[in-house]
């Protein structure tokens, strides 16, 4: 028997086992009627307690799935694909564990659980605007003028045209990306834009590149649409384009999944030399880009970045972003351009998930977007940034100097941190939480140890030196 539970699991073993066992029953290994193994021996094959068997075989038996029988043992029911005498009651647990949509990192888990329940937690962990970073008089003003009747009905699949207007005009005005309202799909985020594209362009067992660290490297959705990843190791200068040669001819990678700008969690952003290069592959190989794009126009210099997308002649690349760290990530606006046979694929499969996204919202983007206002909210928004960012490398200088290094990111939300010292990233976290605050540990974010993830942009500003104080705390608890 090659299964065995696990402890790691975070599942009594005997509920694995019965699991397990459920799973073989309807798989046909043991037939209605037809004899389970043993106690003694399933717990020898397994290495558990005679008693652990015995309580997985009373959770099947619970279920009417398996009977015990006098001088035989336990045995499948036979009518168990039959109206039997006892009351068969649906085993949510097992369908919950068996959907091929993958279960989130644990620890992503954890977080979203303690950012839910604890109001006063001080939040480094989430990639959020703060209150004060939104315009939300302007919003404000918006809802007031908005006339509810109108956007009552189902709206364009493809998103509310005058959005989709006023975000090829801000593409064109603020990222120099030519294009027009029927080259884009409104999605919930680029959350739903990089699912749309893996479900609708890719296909089980496709290879795929993606940077370490990154965004994408958190996101099971890539395991989920049974796609492999290999990794492009984000340098200060971004991801090296000789990387994508050398896994095109070992691995046949089908799609680059990119986030050039500001990138999460590195705050890096890849030089224009390799950023052409990347074009120039795209192009001769045939290799698709997906530019991930939510940070470009944050940069505290306020100067615009070149997007992979603006020096993309081909229609190589699709491009990808979002209101969420511009405006507000509530309003679940988010965007993608790409060639005309794309878009019409990626329409038709968000009509099968959602009949096309909610009206309020986009109406609410359209007239922000398109709004006298909204150059001097993204102003104030860079401003804001850059004063959260110089707090918290203030903080950590003060509290930490010597502990901990990071490079200083140009724009962006997150400050990525290598700790000099080896320590147990769980009881740091742990002993940083019950301090009160919380933070992203690296391993969620990529493949190296020692890494850790603050995103200040939704910290208030007047507690980013109590919050990386009490991470301080807890490092120099932890880390002796
Ligand atoms: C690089 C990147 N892509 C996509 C997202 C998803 O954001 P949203 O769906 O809110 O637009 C995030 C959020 O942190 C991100 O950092």
């Amino acid at each position: 028997m090659e299964w065995r539970p696990s402890k790691a699991e975070g599942v009594p073993i005997y509920k694995q086992i019965a699991y397990y066992m459920e799973t073989r029953i309807f798989n046909g290994e043991y037939p209605p009627g037809g004899s389970l193994p043993s106690e003694r021996f399933l717990a020898s094959e397994m290495g558990v307690n005679r008693s652990t068997i015995i309580s997985a075989y009373d959770e099947l038996h619970a279920v009417g799935l398996v009977k015990r029988v006098k001088g035989i043992g336990t045995i499948v029911s036979p009518d168990v694909y039959e109206e039997g005498p006892q009351k068969r009651v649906p085993n949510w647990e097992q369908y919950v564990r068996s959907g091929f949509f993958q279960i989130n990192n644990p620890i992503n888990q954890q977080i979203y659980r303690i950012i839910q329940s604890k109001d006063e937690m001080i939040n480094f962990a989430i990639g959020d605007l703060s209150m004060d970073l939104q315009p939300i008089s302007l919003l404000q003003s918006i809802h007031r003028s908005m006339e509810i009747s109108q956007y009552l009905g189902y709206e364009h699949l493809q998103g509310n045209i005058k959005l989709r207007e006023s975000i090829s005009a801000h593409l064109q005005k603020y990222r120099e990306i030519e294009t027009t309202p029927s080259s884009i799909i409104i999605t919930s985020g680029a959350q739903q834009a990089l699912h749309l594209i893996i479900q609708c362009l890719l296909k089980p067992g496709d290879a795929v590149a993606i940077e370490d660290p990154s965004y994408a490297y958190s996101l099971p959705i890539f395991h989920s649409a049974g796609l492999k990843t290999y990794f492009l190791p984000t340098e200060p200068e971004g991801i090296d384009p000789e990387h994508i040669i050398s896994l095109y001819k070992r691995n046949r990678i089908k799609m680059v999944f990119l986030n050039p700008t500001f990138q999460n969690p590195t705050g890096t952003t890849m030089t224009m030399e390799r950023k052409q290069k990347i074009i120039e592959i795209s192009t001769k190989y045939g290799i698709p880009i997906v530019e991930d794009d939510p940070y470009s126009i944050t940069g505290y210099d306020h100067q615009p970045v070149a997007t992979l997308k603006s020096m993309d002649r081909d229609g190589a690349v699709l491009y990808i972003s979002s209101l969420s760290k511009i405006v507000a990530s509530g309003l679940r606006i988010g965007w993608i351009v790409g060639p005309q046979s794309v878009i019409n694929r990626l329409t038709d499969a968000k009509q099968q998930i959602d009949f096309g996204h909610p009206n309020y919202p986009q109406w609410i983007a359209a007239q922000l977007l398109s709004s006298d206002q909204f150059d001097d909210h993204l102003k104030q928004l860079r401003i804001g940034l850059q004063t959260k960012r110089d707090l918290t490398i203030g903080a950590f200088k003060k509290e930490l100097d010597g502990w901990i290094e990071f490079q200083v990111p140009a724009g962006g939300i997150h400050l990525w941190c290598k700790m000099n010292e080896e320590w147990d990233e769980k009881a740091l976290f742990k002993e940083a939480i019950q301090n009160g605050m919380i933070y992203a540990p690296g391993s969620t974010l990529g493949s190296k140890p020692n890494y850790l993830r603050f995103t200040y942009s939704r910290t208030d500003t007047h507690q980013i030196e109590e919050g990386i104080g009490q991470f301080a705390a807890a490092v120099k608890r932890i880390c002796k």
